[in-house]
């Protein structure tokens, strides 16, 4: 695509005469022009006019063939492929509707509808996180899929603990928070095929090197929590490898070996929250998770469960 192509071209982040670019891409002007602007668009940082065009940002774009080389032999040989879309609707939209059950990954460098959780949208700058997908096929009707993606969230934080990132936390129930701040978030979503096959699609959002945006909610970045530049190839194959070990994981044992670090990385426990469900707003004490996956509150003296909601941490000492 030419968007691929211009960035890679202007990687160096050297200023190139719009001409020499025309030239290098064997573009017209006005096409280059109409490409520089989409660019912008999509998050990108650089500078252009009439005369010359630079990238501000270090921007490295995501190779299959690298990631695959970076894949351990025994994920490597189940992968049936990895896909990687310059720009998607959403990741998780098409593994759904991708014709295949065998385990397959696709990685977008821009989704123009990126889903979230409880409907919301998920927002990520060309090319400056990871927006991931991997689909997985499980045939066993015994397996209670009830605590998978809280399973996926401690494999996705054991990941960033070792890659350096020591005080990362799981926030109930799919969410990667460093420090107050939201580092990655998960979707998890399931196409039944009959009464005892489906296929599962982990979606998982994270963010590498963001330049600036405006998102409501407090975020944070790879980028600036490392004190080394941060490869996107090189988190993407790791995140690959700990999704489908997790999925394998999971449908041979379940839950049981992700509770002590669910408990470990639990950032809301023992913090006052505030909960708001479909029924209004709840106020209370995070006491951890039962053995469905809901979170527990203690509302007054009374212990309560909740299944789904959006939790904010209560910093007002009234409450
Ligand atoms: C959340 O925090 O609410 C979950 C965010 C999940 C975002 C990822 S990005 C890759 C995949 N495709 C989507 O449309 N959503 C998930």
């Amino acid at each position: 695509m030419l968007e691929q192509a211009l960035l890679r071209l202007l990687q160096d982040q050297q200023p190139y005469t719009l001409s020499q670019v025309c030239e290098l891409l064997e573009l017209d002007m006005s096409t280059l022009l109409i490409q520089l602007e989409a660019l912008e668009q999509k998050g990108i940082l650089l500078k252009y006019d009439r005369q010359i065009c630079q990238l501000l940002q270090k921007t490295e774009l995501l190779d299959a063939q690298t990631i695959l080389e970076k894949l351990p032999p025994s994920i490597y040989q189940q992968l049936s492929k990895i896909v990687i879309l310059p720009s998607t609707e959403s990741t998780n939209n098409y593994l759904l509707n991708y014709p295949t059950h065998k385990p397959i990954a696709c990685l977008a460098e821009y989704q123009t509808q990126g889903r979230g959780r409880r409907g919301k949208q998920w927002l990520s700058p060309y090319a400056s996180g990871i927006c991931l997908s991997v689909k997985y096929h499980y045939t066993n009707p015994e397996v209670s899929l009830n605590r998978l993606s809280l399973a996926l969230s401690v494999s996705v934080a054991r990941l960033l603990y070792t890659m350096g990132i020591s005080d990362v936390t799981v926030k109930w129930p799919n969410d990667i928070w460093w420090q107050e701040r939201k580092l990655a978030g998960l979707l998890v979503e399931t196409k039944l095929l009959n009464k005892h096959a489906y296929d599962i699609v982990v979606g998982i959002g994270l963010n590498v090197r963001i330049p600036h945006v405006d998102i409501e909610q407090a975020w944070i970045d790879l980028q600036t929590i490392l004190p080394h530049p941060v490869s996107r190839n090189d988190v993407a194959a790791h995140l690959i490898e700990h999704i489908l070990m997790t999925l394998q994981d999971y449908e041979k044992h379940g839950f049981h070996a992700y509770m002590a670090d669910w408990e470990r990385f639990d950032f809301l426990k023992g913090k006052k929250i505030k909960l708001l469900t479909t029924e209004g707003v709840v106020s209370g004490q995070a006491e951890g998770i039962d053995e469905n996956g809901a979170l527990l509150v203690k509302v007054g003296q009374k212990m309560k469960t909740f299944y789904s909601g959006e939790v904010s941490v209560s910093y007002d000492a009234t409450d």
